[in-house]
């Protein structure tokens, strides 16, 4: 049976993906524009929950002040006739050329004061939409040549552009949460922030920082070669998965933004895993918007790019589904008790224990039977062999 994603599954999707026209490096656009409202109805017909969008994406750049609160008034009807609704927005700090070297941290003062406008301005839109979290992706802070790009008085920039329009949120009464999405380069050589990682260490430096959490992508991990299943698990860890930007990658190269699972799926079932059940050993899960950040083919036409659209949620529910089946398999729990997965939860000293007993016990080295441990085995192998049963929905006989 196929699945059928319904509101309470929390799916959105940016305007800028299924309204991506496929104009690329080398060609120009294969599709027509699609409207807001088309797209909120589409997406409403489909069975997602939200829709979220740059400033730009809704109202064109060059809009005059009447067409811009046209376009909204019309938005806004949309909305309220579908029920989806706008759970993240975002801005446009990239397409502009007044943007080449960055937004907050252009070596030109007067574009990082306009960038502060500018997102200024798409924020009272988001608190008028109901948007809780607001999401800043840096893809022009960065640089190409090293020597011209001061990266400490950059970071010192960008901490104070975060700062500031935290402080704008708090002044406003808007309580948003902003996400700091990571991306290692493209469209610059070399991004600011461009993991999980340095993301996290960079929110600690913040004035508000505890309003500060990520929003990472499945391909721009992927991108550096990085596990996005464990970053994911240390930014919940940290409390800081604000958001999520579901998507598809072939390993390290170009940006892809392929479906969802359409890339590495065993990584994309350990990711639904992780989200939907938390880690093994307990601990949370993701509670915000299944947000789909993908770019349909090039190849396809407004059915193919809907086409697509489905499948990323359907793929999602097959995968939970599977996590489901792969937790309640009496089997995989007796794997993961053998391997000492939730074990692991076990602090490694005993409550109240300073190191002067852990020296004062000799089984923790004088008489520890350290052959037995060089030697034992750990059975990940035969986690490994059921996860990618489930994953694949052909689960052995019981006994096996
Ligand atoms: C990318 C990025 C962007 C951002 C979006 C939000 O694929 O390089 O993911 O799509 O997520 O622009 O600002
Ligand atoms: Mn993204
Ligand atoms: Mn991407």
């Amino acid at each position: 049976m196929r699945p059928v994603p319904t509101r309470e599954d929390k799916f959105s999707f940016g305007l800028w993906t299924v309204g991506w026209q496929a104009r690329d490096l080398f060609g120009e656009a294969t599709r027509p524009v699609l409207a807001g409202v088309e797209a909120v109805h589409k997406l409403a017909e489909l069975g997602a929950y939200g829709i979220t969008f740059h400033d730009d994406d809704l109202v064109p750049p060059d809009s005059t002040a009447t067409q811009r609160d046209t376009i909204i008034k019309e938005f806004k009807a949309a909305l309220a006739e579908t029920g989806l609704v706008v759970p993240m927005m975002t801005t446009n700090l990239f397409g502009d050329p007044v943007f080449k070297d960055g937004g907050f941290t252009s070596n030109d003062r007067g574009v990082r004061r306009y960038a502060l406008r500018k997102v200024m301005r798409n924020m009272d839109l988001a608190a008028e939409l109901g948007a809780e979290i607001y999401v800043f992706w840096g893809g022009r802070e960065g640089s190409e040549v090293d020597f011209a790009k001061d990266v400490r008085a950059a970071l010192d920039r960008y901490r104070e552009g975060i700062d500031l329009l935290a402080q704008y949120s708090i002044d406003k009464g808007y309580n948003m949460r902003f996400a700091i999405e990571p991306k290692p380069n493209e469209p610059r050589g070399d991004i600011l922030l461009p993991s999980i990682g340095h993301a996290l260490a960079f929110i600690s430096q913040l004035e508000h920082h505890e309003m500060v959490g990520i929003n990472p992508e499945v391909g721009h991990e992927q991108m550096a070669s990085l596990n996005y299943t464990h970053g994911i698990a240390q930014a919940l860890w940290q409390e800081k998965l604000f958001h999520i930007d579901l998507n598809g990658q072939k390993g390290p190269r170009y940006d892809q933004d392929l479906v969802f699972g359409y890339g590495d799926l065993l990584q994309a079932f350990s990711t639904v895993d992780l989200l939907e059940n938390g880690a093994p050993g307990g601990g949370p899960t993701y509670d915000g918007d299944r947000h789909f950040d993908y770019k349909p083919l090039r190849t396809e036409d407004m059915a193919g790019v809907w086409e697509s659209a489905l499948a990323n949620m359907e793929l999602y529910i097959t995968l939970r589904e599977r996590s489901n089946e792969f937790r309640a398999d009496p089997r995989v729990q007796e794997a993961l008790e053998e391997a000492g997965v939730a074990a692991l939860n076990e602090p490694t000293l005993n409550a109240g224990e300073s190191y002067e007993q852990l020296i004062a016990d000799p089984s923790t080295f004088e008489s520890y039977d350290i052959d037995a441990a060089r030697t034992r085995g750990y059975g990940f192998a035969r986690i490994q062999r059921y996860a990618i049963e489930h994953l694949l929905g052909v689960n052995g006989p019981k006994e096996a």
